[in-house]
């Protein structure tokens, strides 16, 4: 057909033309290898409770954690962020169930482990589900006159951190991800497990976490709502980016393998500045909140959901994002194996 004059020498939609042509000029690209799967475990046994504010997810007793982990290496994922929800009569002000080598998440790494060696297993280092409180660090209540006075007392908090992560290490875990956003804990955690011997284990660090009304299903899923208060003092305002590049930049000099911004999908500019600015590997925690808005959407007719999951999966990677934290992780990888 012969083109009417519109003098057009360039155009664009050339590299659109077809879908052979849109592949060969794609920038980015997902594979199953770069997510990782968090899970919730609970205890007993043959235990799938369904978590009604996360749809698709459940809390798993350990020994259909093995069965799921075994379903995610056939798919491609290999990696696995485990979360324990600790009974509440476990539960204190200083966390001292987390230290226990017999606790539910130390058996669920040793059980992974032996199971699937080759698999990557992250645990999560902090006080939350094992608080109490409710908070990532230890409560100190000062009563001034009427009001109450509520603070996180960060070094009383560090030397729980370390011996819950050098627990941690003992269990199996390839890496400790401390997300409890106390200064100086992915150097003191280092120097613990260096001093132990640990010093293959490495540290994912949650550098830049932001306090976030979308980690309400989370919270739910374990029971771990802060009682009082809000987590403001320790995870970062929103309203900030510079800040997260100071963070990255403290976390990376005390030793952290790896460094993650916290959500994924309203902070795609931090994680896109991070990425340029970051010397170590950069992950994504594309996180509860942000699961649970494709999947009602979805389910209430609104949004495709595999076409949704693959668009927000694609710009958290095309953001800079090398590893991606997703409850996702099986059905994108189902998706990407079509
Ligand atoms: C706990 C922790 C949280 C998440 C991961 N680790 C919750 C919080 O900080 O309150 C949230 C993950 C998600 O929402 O999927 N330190």
């Amino acid at each position: 057909m012969k083109n009417r004059d519109f003098s057009l020498l360039l155009r664009p939609r050339r590299l659109r033309r077809s879908k052979a042509i849109r592949q060969l000029v794609a920038e980015t690209s997902l594979d199953p290898g770069q997510f990782v799967l968090p899970v919730f475990v609970t205890e007993g046994h043959a235990q799938r409770e369904p978590i009604s504010t996360m749809p698709g997810q459940f809390r798993y007793s350990i020994d259909e954690l093995l069965k799921l982990a075994l379903e995610a290496r056939d798919l491609g994922v290999r990696s696995f962020a485990l979360f324990p929800q600790i009974e509440e009569n476990k539960k204190d002000s200083f966390a001292k169930e987390s230290t226990n080598p017999d606790g539910l998440l130390q058996r669920a790494v040793k059980e992974l482990k032996n199971k699937l060696p080759d698999s990557c297993i992250i645990t999560d280092v902090a006080m939350d589900p094992y608080s109490s409180d409710g908070h990532d660090g230890v409560v100190v209540k000062n009563q001034l006159g009427q009001s109450t006075n509520y603070l996180i007392d960060n070094d009383a908090t560090l030397e729980i951190l370390g011996a819950m992560a050098l627990v941690q290490a003992r269990a199996g875990a390839d890496f400790v991800a401390p997300s409890d956003m106390m200064d100086g804990r992915v150097g003191h955690i280092r120097k613990i497990l260096d001093a132990d011997g640990f010093t293959d284990v490495g540290i994912i660090s949650y550098a830049a976490k932001y306090a976030s009304s979308f980690y309400g299903p989370f919270r739910d899923a374990l029971g771990s709502a802060p009682k009082e208060g809000d987590k403001k003092t320790y995870q970062m305002d929103y309203r900030n980016q510079r800040e997260a590049l100071h963070e990255v930049r403290l976390d990376v000099a005390e030793g952290a393998d790896i460094i993650m911004v916290k959500p994924a999908l309203a902070y795609l500019d931090v994680i896109s500045r991070v990425a340029a600015n970051s010397p170590v590997p950069v992950a994504a925690y594309n996180v509860s909140g942000e699961y649970s808005m494709l999947k009602l959407a979805a389910q209430n007719g609104l949004i495709d959901e595999s076409a949704g999951m693959l668009e927000i999966l694609t710009a958290i990677a095309r953001a800079g994002a090398k590893i991606i934290f997703t409850y996702h992780a099986l059905e994108a990888a189902r998706l990407l194996r079509r």
